[in-house]
């Protein structure tokens, strides 16, 4: 398996370094600005000895080196900068993503996309549009690691370990994600019999707030741990065939009711990348905020051109 990973930044540096040491196959590591994925590359070449693995890794400048991916994970793309309105960083990551999809389709025409740049939920559906591949091969990552979040929240607030919580957050990756705390499990328990709702909407508030809230400690730039272990996730489901659900943005094409968009909803994922959209029964204030999700992304979208 060939897995690259376009944009050496944050992300997509510890993303390969986690890809590199699950072994999930050879990595390579690509950035438009010069030395930086070389330079990281070669660091993580270093590692091997340590960690007595035997793990491929190679840095470029060249988006040639992507050639012949099975799968692209894309990274590439920049932060909210002081002053910037989100309208910018759409139009600026937009042109970025247009560039790299338009790349990925001429070098890699076969691989399986996973779209992390934001705004996740535009960015996936022009990484549809752009290359052209079919709608199972396009998968954004953002509202998995919205649930990590919601879970390791749900743990702390009840005292146990991360892994009791089975967690389930659908919508847009962002301020319009939504926590499902009727769907979310507590040792097999639905959380809305374990909380009452006052604990619950508090958890659902830190959730949505988790990523600015990183970001006003960090000062400069978001989150990066907790993403790109969310990105080898979703990778190795794929690359291992693990038909495992998870959630993700996925374009939708009447399931929900929703179509011509994408959006974060349960989905299976393996070799094919998105192998099945899980439609979840919903209730009907759970089906609205939905819909109202979908329509802010969607009146998004009509800013974008491409
Ligand atoms: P970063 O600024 O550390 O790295 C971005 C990298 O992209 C830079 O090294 C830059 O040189 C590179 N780049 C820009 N244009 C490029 C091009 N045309 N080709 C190749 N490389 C290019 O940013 P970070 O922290 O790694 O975040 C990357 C993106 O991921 C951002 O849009 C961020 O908002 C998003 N993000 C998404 C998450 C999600 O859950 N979907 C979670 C965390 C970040």
């Amino acid at each position: 398996m060939k897995i690259s990973v376009i944009g050496a930044g944050n992300v997509g540096a510890l993303s390969a370094m986690r890809m590199a040491e699950l072994k999930l196959g050879d990595i390579v590591l690509v950035d438009i600005a010069k030395g930086i994925a070389c330079g990281k590359g070669l660091d993580l070449e270093d590692a091997r000895q340590i960690l007595k693995t035997n793990y491929n890794i190679k840095g470029s400048d060249d988006i040639n080196i992507i050639k012949d991916s099975d799968v692209v994970v894309v990274t590439a793309g920049l932060a909210r900068k002081p002053g910037m309105t989100r309208e910018e960083l759409l139009a600026k990551n937009a042109s970025i993503l247009k560039d790299v999809c338009l790349n990925i389709k001429k070098l890699s025409p076969n691989a399986v996309v996973v779209v992390v740049t934001n705004p996740l939920d535009l960015m996936t559906y022009l990484a549809l549009k752009v290359t052209g591949f079919s709608k199972n091969k396009i998968i954004g990552m953002g509202v998995s690691l919205d649930a990590s979040r919601f879970a390791n929240l749900i743990a702390q607030e009840l005292n146990l370990n991360v892994t009791d919580i089975v967690p389930v957050v659908i919508g847009a990756h962002g301020q319009g994600m939504i926590p499902l705390a009727r769907h979310t499990k507590v040792k097999g328990e639905s959380l809305e019999k374990i909380l009452n709702k006052e604990r619950i909407d508090s958890l659902l508030k830190r959730t949505v707030e988790r990523g600015a809230e990183i970001v006003s400690y960090l000062g400069s730039g978001s989150a990066f741990f907790a993403p790109s272990a969310a990105v080898a996730e979703v990778v190795k489901a794929i690359v291992r065939d693990e038909k495992k659900t998870l959630g993700a943005c996925a374009y939708l094409n009447g399931e929900y009711g929703i179509k011509e968009i994408c959006i974060g909803v349960p989905v299976c994922l393996g070799n094919n990348g998105i192998e099945d959209i899980i439609e979840l029964e919903l209730s009907d204030s759970e089906k609205k905020d939905l819909l109202n999700s979908a329509n802010s992304i969607q009146n998004l979208l009509r800013q974008l051109s491409f």
